[in-house]
């Protein structure tokens, strides 16, 4: 479980950047962060990690304080995917990354090599191959791959599918959702809408350093007050449904009382004059 009591935090120990927020993260959520660009999500992050400390208030994992534990503690407990994977890959070859943070933590073992020996099979990598020369959608896996291998109960993900293409961007996020599926507890930065709809059970909206809103996603994500403090486009298929039924009394019979998409477009096309 990860808590935030009355969280604020700083930079420069001067000015505020986070301002008391305060969340409770389950086991097993799957949770997005949505926000303007500088809302404070990857400080929240860097806060739940315990890269950074609060300067008031207190960031709680399983009932302790990041100021209490160790990095290494904190290390076993959750998977932290940079928003650059370029900033997380640093070995020579695919092999030596994946199992980088099993001697980063001393445990470099048998049975280490051979969940290393497991994933490079399910990803379908090549273990000799130079991770710099891979492309962007296979550094991501990369990143990916050296974090989950290491089995945390917590992987934080900031902005996991920023540059990947449409295919890249699903064979991302169908691993983090057979992860969640498995019981990993998810915790996502995401700018797109469209991931944050198909894959998150709860949104937490940021803007300016604040929680605006914090619920489930398909009622954050059609809420007009909360998508307009924290500028956020909602997927299509919520705002077809937000036009349906912000219009349906103003709507032509027959196509208020349309049950398929067929009869709809029918009642549409049949209809006189244009609605948007
Ligand atoms: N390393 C840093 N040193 C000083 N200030 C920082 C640092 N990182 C972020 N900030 C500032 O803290 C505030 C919150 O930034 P943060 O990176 O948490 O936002 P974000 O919501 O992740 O934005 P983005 O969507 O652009 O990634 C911003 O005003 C930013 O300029
Ligand atoms: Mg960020």
């Amino acid at each position: 479980m990860i808590e935030f009591l009355q969280v604020s935090a700083s930079y420069d120990g001067e000015m505020a950047v986070l301002h008391d927020v305060s969340f409770t993260i389950s086991d097993g959520e799957f949770v997005a962060f949505v926000g303007t660009n500088g809302a404070g999500k990857s400080t929240t992050m860097r806060l739940m990690n315990g890269l950074l400390k609060p300067t008031s208030g207190e960031v709680l994992i399983d009932g302790v304080a990041t100021t209490k534990l160790k990095t290494s503690e904190l290390a076993r407990k959750m998977g932290f995917l940079f928003q650059n994977p370029d900033r997380q890959i640093c070995c020579n070859t695919v092999r030596e990354e994946l199992l980088f943070g099993f001697q980063a933590l001393g445990e470099a073992d048998a049975q280490a090599h051979m969940r290393v020996d497991e994933i490079i099979a399910r990803f379908g990598f090549n273990p000799d191959d130079e991770p710099y020369l891979l492309n962007r959608g296979t550094r991501q896996l990369l990143a990916l791959a050296s974090i989950i291998v290491l089995e945390p109960p917590v992987i934080i993900l900031d902005e996991p599918t920023t540059g990947l293409d449409y295919r890249e961007c699903e064979k991302v996020m169908e691993v983090v959702r057979e992860l969640n599926e498995n019981g990993t507890t998810v915790v996502m930065v995401c700018h797109d809408m469209e991931v944050v709809g198909d894959f998150a059970n709860r949104v937490i909206a940021m803007t300016q350093g604040r929680k605006v809103a914090d619920g489930k996603t398909f009622e954050v994500l059609r809420d007009d007050e909360v998508l307009k403090a924290a500028h956020i486009l909602p997927p299509q298929i919520t705002e077809i449904s937000m036009i349906l039924e912000r219009d349906i009394a103003q709507l032509p019979e027959p196509i208020a009382k349309a049950h398929t998409l067929e009869q709809m477009v029918e009642a549409v096309v049949s209809a006189p004059g244009k609605r948007r």
